[in-house]
């Protein structure tokens, strides 16, 4: 078989077999395959796609590319969770511990920021000592230990996404459904949780901008999971403006603690309670009310809060910047980024303030870019506020001057200020699963 034939198939519109996907995936894996081979596939399939068949292939051979995470020794069901991918999305930092406070053991294994989108490893190593690649063994022991544990896609756990989730990021392959599927899915059979809650973003910050597309996301992970035996739930949730007011790896961690302090945006603060609320659900817990009052009184106790110093400690990482957030390193510069006039905040392209955000220094632009985790932006208008000419729109951070403009210039593009107020947007839109609801009613 050549790499060769496979690219011409799949750039000709062919449907290619399970084992020229499994060729692809194990040889890409093993380095037998180059970078230039395997860009120049994901981009025939970004523009030619996948049927149903290939996904299921891609998400198996993804899934198998590694070792399998041994689950038999944490005691009972387990859950994860996973996003599509946001700007301003820092749920897992919340819901995981909210979820664990409750009594359920959470190993979650999370990914790196992706084009404009953030990524849980990378804000986790905003903390000072945070270990994201440990054995499966040690992270099995903190699970059993802690209740939850959260890590990057160390070494031997689904190593083709590792690979080829960097370099879709820098190839422009990240908004294609089959390839989510397979990076998501392949995930997260490798880790083997028995409930799966995947926050299907939706918007213009995320790689699924109208309902069609989020719909058929969605309804595809759940298809591939409710094959593989778990119980899951895909909840469809708005990204078409950021998560809560802070985009950035530092800044997005301190938000994370004020949210599980009780003191966060009511945005990011329900669709963590909402995703947690679901991961108990799943798991058996009591009804849909019942898991509902059990995650916000694991946020309003500080139990919450507790767990995610808890597991930050058990990972090596520093636990004094999260009893004082003003600890964390700040940017060298910040700046003041102005409302141009007055009037109301119609709309905002969230997916150019993630760039934004990345041009401060806060993602990668190239695949070994190195992240300034003190970088972003603090929001303080999001879509809907009404503002005044000259008001504070935002605060940009940054600790090279240079960077500011370009950072400044793509933000104030992304914003639209009309005259009137636009309509309301909902949170959550849509929830797809292998559990119904009817017990609530
Ligand atoms: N998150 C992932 O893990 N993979 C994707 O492809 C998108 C979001």
């Amino acid at each position: 078989m050549r790499m060769y034939d496979i690219i011409t198939k799949k750039k000709n519109g062919q449907e290619l077999t399970a084992e020229e996907i499994g060729f692809f995936v194990k040889g890409y894996t093993e380095g037998e395959i180059p970078d230039y081979q395997a860009s120049a596939l994901l981009m025939a399939i970004a523009i030619k796609g996948m049927n149903r068949e290939e996904t299921a292939a891609l998400t198996v051979a993804v899934a198998n590319s590694g070792e399998k995470a041994d689950l038999s020794k944490i005691e009972g069901l387990k859950a994860d969770k996973h996003s599509t991918g946001g700007v301003g999305d820092k749920t897992t930092l919340i819901a995981v511990p909210i979820a664990a406070a409750c009594g359920l053991k959470v190993p979650k294994m999370s990914g790196r920021g992706l084009g404009h989108t953030g990524g849980t490893v990378d804000k986790l190593e905003a903390i000072k000592g945070y270990r994201t690649e440990v054995a499966a063994e040690e992270f099995i022991r903190i699970v059993n230990r802690i209740g939850c544990g959260i890590i990057g896609q160390s070494g031997n756990l689904a190593p083709a996404d590792k690979k080829l989730y960097a370099l879709r990021d820098v190839t422009a392959t990240v908004d294609c459904l089959p390839l989510i599927v397979a990076s998501i899915m392949g995930k997260k059979l490798a880790v083997g949780a028995d409930c799966i809650v995947l926050d299907v973003k939706m918007g213009s910050g995320a790689f699924c901008k109208t309902r069609q597309e989020t719909e058929s996301l969605a309804s595809a992970m759940v298809e591939v999971g409710r094959l593989a035996g778990k119980r899951i739930t895909a909840l469809i949730t708005d990204m078409d403006t950021p998560l809560g007011y802070a985009i950035g790896n530092s800044l997005e961690v301190i938000e994370a603690v004020d949210t599980l302090r009780g003191k966060g945006p009511e945005d990011l603060t329900k669709i963590s309670l909402t995703i947690a609320a679901e991961m108990l659900y799943l798991a058996d817990k009591g009804n849909y009310d019942q898991c509902k009052k059990a995650a916000e009184k694991a946020l309003s106790s500080g139990e919450a809060y507790q767990k995610l110093v808890q597991m930050v400690a058990a990972f090596g990482g520093s636990t004094e910047e999260l009893y004082d957030t003003t600890k964390f390193p700040q940017a060298k510069y910040t700046f003041e980024v102005q409302s141009p006039k007055t009037g109301y905040v119609a709309h905002t392209n969230t997916e150019r303030l993630g760039v934004a955000s990345l041009l401060l220094g806060a993602g990668r632009v190239k695949k070994d870019d190195i992240i300034d985790y003190s970088a972003g932006i603090t929001l303080y208008k999001k879509t809907g506020d009404e503002v005044k000419e000259g008001e504070l729109l935002a605060l940009l951070h940054c600790s090279k001057e240079s960077l500011i403009v370009p950072a400044q210039e793509e933000f104030l593009g992304a914003y639209a200020i009309n005259e009137a107020p636009p309509p309301q947007r909902d949170l959550i839109y849509n929830r797809v699963s292998t559990k119904s609801l009817s017990e609530m009613f």
